[in-house]
């Protein structure tokens, strides 16, 4: 009785407490638009175009005037004010001396914000993104995110372009790396975590950041995942796949949006009012700004839809683009645009409002230089802390995928293991692509890693991956004659107890502008793990990889496969950690693996066709003749040194606005582990077909040896309804399947009706 009546008065604590805070946060709104307003009221045309430009780094900003070229004029637009912020520009020392023109040399002062891609960390680096939804895990997803704002805001960074919530099912498009996967559903609730992370509790804290939901809209979805390709998808999967994420985004108050290179059923995202006004500002409230990415703007000159750049820059301003990076559309044309009446001033009103709203929001106005602390900068990168962080976030995030007579975990220091394979003597490619403040040569390899735990083993790396300087921006030179490693990793590996084979992509393989065709090994690697194979086949295969690989021969012949994807800064740590049963791997795939790139796309959440099967044996069926449909690794799976049992599934479905699923799952495996217990739905049939299969809950777990839980599932309109072509969220009565389980294919099945 005490209890409930303590238990009363903490809700209603709480309930006060958050009402006042919320009434706090309106308040603050409130001030910050009428700050907003004013400032605008003071502001020239010219200088409220300033706001919606947004220059790539120009020079050595310590260094002298400069004299000529682009350089020149950057540094003379952004003396006149006509520049509201900056990309790529980092370190105290830079971005105060840029910071300080704005402020002390314009005429209104304006502080400038500067933006970054801060993708998995800024020195200290966790996790490629797609590695780290693998491991399902939001708070570590969140920290993660929070370790990345406080190292990029120690460098006078306070906005970067993260998170990218693209959903993708297509392995050969290089970005794979920086999003989440295929699922709408995770990928919603990872980026969701990652803005908590990045922004914090208050943004105008000197430790948090703005973050970025991009690229909006479908960029996911290049066609044949050649990037920068053509989009073209239809509205159902617009409504129900892209846009999620971004909806789930707006709502969890993240402060930019930026749009994207492709087209989307024949017009350009940048000039794209639809999806920018409708939709985003529209229908979901937006009241954060857009960027443009990368030139985006003058891109849709050639993509053939605005006529020259000034057109480009119209259309884009009209579409609510509201910050044109690097494109020079609207610095070049904007005003002179107002003028003609082809873009109303009340258009660069709302842009530039918009901007300076994140501006106040940021702190900027109180102290414009409260992102430029020496002492932070020294003290904060690559600190303890941020370490310790980076290796719980990428044991997290490693997949076990094979592990057949229990190869692994590895006995220390009791059997002869030979390493092989040029990955794992390698401290830069294990930080993975998209890492911009980062420095080469800073992950621990999985050699220094596996020092640590052992002594009883020995490195042959058999062949480079590739050959020559590698660069985020030029092609890699891979390794397809060099052989010259061969015989010595198969002499130690003949020699060797088990052998560990470290094999994979380099890190600069995927991120952007790096689509594959074939999406095995590359190189000469495959034919080395089939030659070492021959003389030793009790291999444990440690992938390294951006995107899921096609290695169907691996599957079949490799008894241990463990994916390590690049793991950042303590990668060798978490890999060991894996490997030598420190770690009991909890991590399940985000994306579905192919067993051919000819499957491409292949995702678990597809439609079944009319003819899903073979019933009359015969050839009239969807299906391929030389490959199975399904994959050869699917979406959610992922194994354990445990073994979970699930049981005892029930389901009430009397509340049709509350469906109530539970499930019993037992750790049978004799040691502690975690598991991710899923949730899929299937509406049998519905006014727009459903997916055969859809993630709509997830909980991960930790259950000691022996030890059982129950975990609850409720079901709300949310998760029981769907948006048809137009764009309606409905929800239907009728049959629906459920399966609750460890991967999107295996667990237990039932069915309920919604009444
Ligand atoms: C182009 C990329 O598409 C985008 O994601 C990135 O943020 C910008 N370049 C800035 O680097």
């Amino acid at each position: 009785m005490k209890k409930t009546k303590w238990t009363i008065i903490a809700i209603l604590a709480v309930l006060v407490l958050n009402a006042c805070n919320q009434k706090s946060s309106e308040l603050k709104q409130d001030v910050i638009g009428e700050k907003v307003e004013s400032l605008l009221a003071k502001m020239t045309l010219e200088e409220k175009v300033g706001q919606m430009v947004q220059y790539n780094g120009f020079y050595d900003a310590t260094g002298p005037v400069p004299t000529g070229g682009d350089a020149k004029k950057k540094y003379e637009d952004l003396r006149l004010g006509k520049v509201g912020s900056f990309l790529n520009v980092r370190g105290v020392e830079q971005v105060l001396a840029l910071q300080k023109i704005a402020v002390e040399e314009t005429r209104l002062g304006i502080p400038l914000i500067f933006g970054l891609d801060v993708i998995h960390g800024h020195k200290t680096l966790s996790p490629i993104p797609l590695a780290e939804a693998a491991s399902w895990d939001l708070q570590a997803i969140e920290q993660s995110a929070r370790t990345a704002a406080i190292e990029a805001s120690a460098v006078g960074i306070n906005w970067t372009f993260a998170p990218m919530v693209d959903i993708y099912r297509d392995a050969r498009w290089g970005r794979v790396m920086e999003g989440a996967g295929e699922d709408p559903y995770l990928g919603a609730k990872v980026g969701v975590a990652r803005v908590r992370g990045f922004q914090g509790d208050d943004l105008s804290a000197n430790n948090t950041i703005a973050a970025c939901a991009k690229h909006f809209a479908g960029y996911g979805f290049s066609e044949a995942g050649r990037e920068y390709n053509t989009v073209d998808i239809g509205t159902s999967t617009l409504y129900n796949i892209v846009f999620p994420p971004f909806k789930a985004l707006v709502e969890a108050d993240v402060k930019t949006v930026m749009n994207a290179f492709n087209i989307v059923n024949g017009v350009p995202a940048t000039g794209n009012s639809f999806l920018q006004r409708d939709i985003l500002k529209g229908e979901w409230g937006f009241k954060g700004f857009v960027v443009s990415d990368w030139a985006s703007g003058a891109e849709m000159v050639t993509h053939g839809y605005a006529r020259d750049l000034k057109e480009a820059a119209q259309f884009a301003a009209n579409a609510g683009s509201d910050m044109d990076m690097e494109s020079d559309a609207f610095v070049s044309h904007l005003v002179e645009l107002v003028k003609e009446g082809k873009v109303a001033e009340s258009v660069v009103d709302e842009a530039a409002s918009r901007i300076l709203r994140v501006k106040y929001e940021l702190g900027l106005f109180d102290d414009p230089y409260r992102y430029c602390d020496e002492i932070r900068e020294k003290d904060l990168l690559y600190n303890e802390a941020h370490q310790k962080a980076a290796l719980d976030m990428a044991r997290k995030s490693i997949v076990l995928l094979k592990n057949e007579n229990n190869l692994l975990p590895l006995q220390k220091n009791r059997q002869k293991i030979a390493v092989i394979g040029a990955l794992a003597n390698d401290k830069t490619s294990p930080l993975g692509s998209w890492r911009i403040g980062s420095d080469d040569s800073t992950a621990v390899s999985v050699l220094e890693g596996l020092m640590i735990h052992s002594s009883g083993f020995a490195y042959a790396k058999g062949a480079d991956v590739v050959t020559g300087p590698v660069s985020f921006v030029q092609e890699l030179n891979i390794n397809t004659t060099d052989r010259c490693g061969f015989n010595e990793a198969i002499n130690l590996a003949k020699r060797s107890e088990v052998v560990l084979m470290v094999l994979g992509e380099h890190g600069f393989h995927s991120g952007e502008a790096r689509s594959r065709t074939q999406i095995d090994l590359p190189g000469l690697q495959q034919e080395l793990l089939e030659a070492v194979y021959k003389v030793n086949p009790n291999i444990v295969l440690v992938l390294m990889n951006g995107r899921p690989l096609a290695l169907p021969w691996a599957a079949a012949n490799i008894p241990a496969i463990v994916e390590a994807w690049q793991l950042g800064t303590q990668s060798g740590n978490a890999i060991a950690d894996v490997l030598f049963g420190e770690y009991n791997p909890s991590g399940k795939l985000p994306m579905s693996f192919p067993r051919s790139v000819g499957q491409c796309p292949i995702y678990y959440n597809h439609f079944s066709t009319g003819r899903p099967t073979n019933a009359e044996e015969n050839v009239f069926w969807s299906h391929y003749t030389d490959e199975e449909n399904s994959p050869l690794f699917p979406f959610g799976f992922g194994l354990s040194y445990s073994e979970f049992d699930y049981s005892d599934l029930t389901i009430d479905d009397s509340d049709p606005k509350n469906v109530k699923l539970t499930v019993t799952v037992a750790n049978v495996g004799g040691i502690d582990g975690e598991e991710v217990v899923q949730l899929y739905l299937h509406d049998r049939a519905a006014s727009v077909v459903r997916p055969v299969k859809e993630l709509k809950g997830f909980e991960k777990i930790s259950l000691k040896a022996n030890e059982s839980k129950t975990v609850s599932f409720v079901l709300t309109e949310n998760e029981l309804g769907f948006y048809n072509g137009e764009g309606e969220f409905l929800v239907e009565p009728g049959e629906f399947d459920v399966l609750i389980g460890t991967s999107s294919q295996e667990g237990l099945a039932g069915s309920f009706v919604l009444k």
